[in-house]
C-alpha cells in the first residue's frame, strides 16, 4: 500500500479490524486505551457491533446491477458515499496528523469530516488545510459568551453545520483509560516509560509536533502543562444540568443546519427536530463511551426513524466496521452513518493514508454487497432489504 509508512504483519491491512490490530501495535498502551476504550464493563460497545449481525440481507438474482450509487445527500450536501467521519477530541493520539489527516481523507473520498470541540487542531487550521467546508462539533459548556465565541469562530472559518452532543453531562466512566494511566496529568510508572520507549516513532511525533491536546480550551494548550490544563478546562465547563432551553439557545445562535448527537430515544428525537427545529439527529451512545448498558444504537434506531419520520435527517453512529453494516443501517432508515474508532485506527496505523484506506475498504465493501444483492443504490435501501436474523452471529 503506498504511502503508509508502517510494516505490515502478515501483508497489508484487508479489513477495519486488521486496521485495529495494527493500530494496536502502532500505539502505547495509554494512547489504545484512550482511543479503543469505552465505559465501565463495555458492554454498549460490544452490542453496537454485535446489533448489526443480526440482520440478513435480501439478495435479488439477475438484477443487472453494475456500479451501484452510493450517494447520499446530508446537511445539504451530496456525498459519494454514505459514510461521514465522526468527530474524536484529542485525536493526535492517534496520530500527529490528527484532524487535518481527517478532514483531508474524507474530502478526497468525497464525504465530510466533524471537527470535534476537543480537537487537536484549531478550526481555522482544518480550514486553511481542505478545501471543502467541513462540519463542527459542539460540546455544549456551561458559558455562553465562551460557547457563541466558538460558534462565531467556526461559522467565520465556513463550518456549515454544527453538530451538538448532548450524551456528556458528565465523563463516562473510562476505566482501561485509568487503569493505563490516562489520568490528567498523566501517571508515569517505569513500565508505561518502557511502554513508550517501545514505540519511538509515536514519542518522536509527539514531542516534535506536540498534537495531544484539545486546542480550543486553552491557549498555549501545546505544551505537557498547557495539554492538562485544556483537559481540566474541559471537566471543568461540562454542563451536567443541560436541557433543552440551552439547546433552544443554541438552535438560536447557530444560523446554519443544525444536528444534535447523542440522542437515543425518539421521543427526544422527536422533540429536537418539532420543537427546538433541529435539521436531524445522530442516533449514538458514543461508541459505549458514556453510559453502559445503554442499547445499540442500531436496536433504537427503527423506533427514532418512525417517530421522525421524514421531518428531520436520522444518521447513527456506533459499531460500524463493515459495508454491510452500513447498508444495514440505512436499510433501518439512516440516511447516513458516521464512523469513529475505524478511522481512528487507520490514523494511528497510517496517518492520512492510513484514514484514506479505511474509506476505500468500506466503500469497497458496501459497493459489492449492493451489486451481490441486486440493490441499484443506497437511496434505495429500506426495510424491504431486510430480513430478521438466525440470531446472533
Ligand atoms: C477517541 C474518541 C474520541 C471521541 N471524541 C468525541 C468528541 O470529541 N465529540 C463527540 O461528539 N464524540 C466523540 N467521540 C464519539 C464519536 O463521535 C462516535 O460517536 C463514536 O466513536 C462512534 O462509535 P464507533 O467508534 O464504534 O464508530 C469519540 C470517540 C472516540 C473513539
Amino acid at each position: 500500500m503506498p504511502g503508509i509508512g508502517y510494516r505490515w504483519r502478515g501483508g497489508p491491512p484487508l479489513s477495519i479490524e486488521d486496521y485495529r490490530r495494527a493500530a494496536r501495535r502502532a500505539l502505547p498502551d495509554m494512547a489504545w486505551a484512550y482511543v479503543d476504550g469505552a465505559a465501565d464493563d463495555q458492554v454498549t460497545r460490544r452490542d453496537n457491533e454485535l446489533a448489526f449481525r443480526r440482520w440478513r440481507l435480501r439478495q435479488r438474482g439477475l438484477a443487472g446491477v453494475r456500479a451501484p450509487d452510493l450517494s447520499v445527500e446530508v446537511a445539504g450536501e451530496r456525498l459519494a458515499l454514505p459514510i461521514v467521519l465522526a468527530p474524536t477530541g484529542i485525536i493526535g493520539m492517534a496520530h500527529w496528523q490528527g484532524d487535518l489527516a481527517a478532514a483531508r481523507a474524507a474530502e478526497k473520498a468525497g464525504t465530510r469530516h466533524i471537527l470535534s470541540t476537543g480537537s487537536s487542531y484549531s478550526l481555522e487550521e482544518v480550514r486553511d488545510a481542505t478545501s471543502e467546508n467541513h462540519w463542527f462539533q459542539l460540546y455544549p459548556f456551561g458559558d455562553r459568551v465562551k460557547v457563541g465565541e466558538l460558534l462565531d469562530r467556526a461559522a467565520g472559518a465556513g463550518f456549515t453545520a454544527l453538530f451538538v452532543t448532548v450524551d456528556v453531562p458528565v465523563r463516562g466512566n473510562r476505566e482501561a483509560e485509568r487503569r493505563a494511566g490516562m489520568t490528567v496529568p498523566p501517571t508515569l510508572t517505569p513500565g508505561r516509560l518502557l511502554d513508550v520507549a517501545v514505540h519511538p516513532a509515536w514519542w518522536f511525533n509527539l514531542l516534535r509536533h506536540k498534537r495531544i491536546s484539545a486546542v480550543h480550551y486553552a491557549e498555549g494548550a501545546r505544551t505537557l502543562s498547557g495539554a492538562v490544563e485544556a483537559v481540566r478546562k474541559q471537566e471543568r465547563y461540562m454542563q451536567t444540568d443541560l436541557d433543552w432551553n440551552d439547546l433552544a439557545w443554541m438552535r438560536e445562535r447557530w444560523k446554519g443546519r443544525l444536528y444534535v448527537k447523542g440522542l437515543m430515544d425518539p421521543e427526544d428525537a422527536a422533540r429536537a427536530v418539532d420543537v427546538i427545529g433541529a435539521n436531524g439527529v445522530v442516533v449514538s451512545n458514543h461508541g459505549g463511551r458514556q453510559l453502559d448498558r445503554a442499547p445499540a444504537t442500531l436496536e433504537v434506531l427503527p423506533g427514532i426513524v418512525e417517530r421522525v419520520g421524514n421531518r428531520g435527517e436520522v444518521l447513527l453512529d456506533g459499531g460500524v466496521r463493515r459495508g454491510v453494516d452500513v447498508v444495514t443501517a440505512l436499510a433501518l432508515g439512516a440516511r447516513a452513518v458516521l464512523i469513529g474508532r475505524p478511522y481512528a485506527y487507520g490514523l494511528a496505523a497510517g496517518g492520512e493514508a492510513g484514514v484514506t484506506d479505511v474509506l476505500r475498504i468500506l466503500r469497497e465493501e458496501m459497493t459489492r454487497a449492493l451489486i451481490l444483492m441486486g440493490c441499484p443504490s443506497a437511496a434505495e435501501l429500506d426495510g424491504s432489504w431486510l430480513l430478521a436474523g438466525m440470531g446472533e452471529a
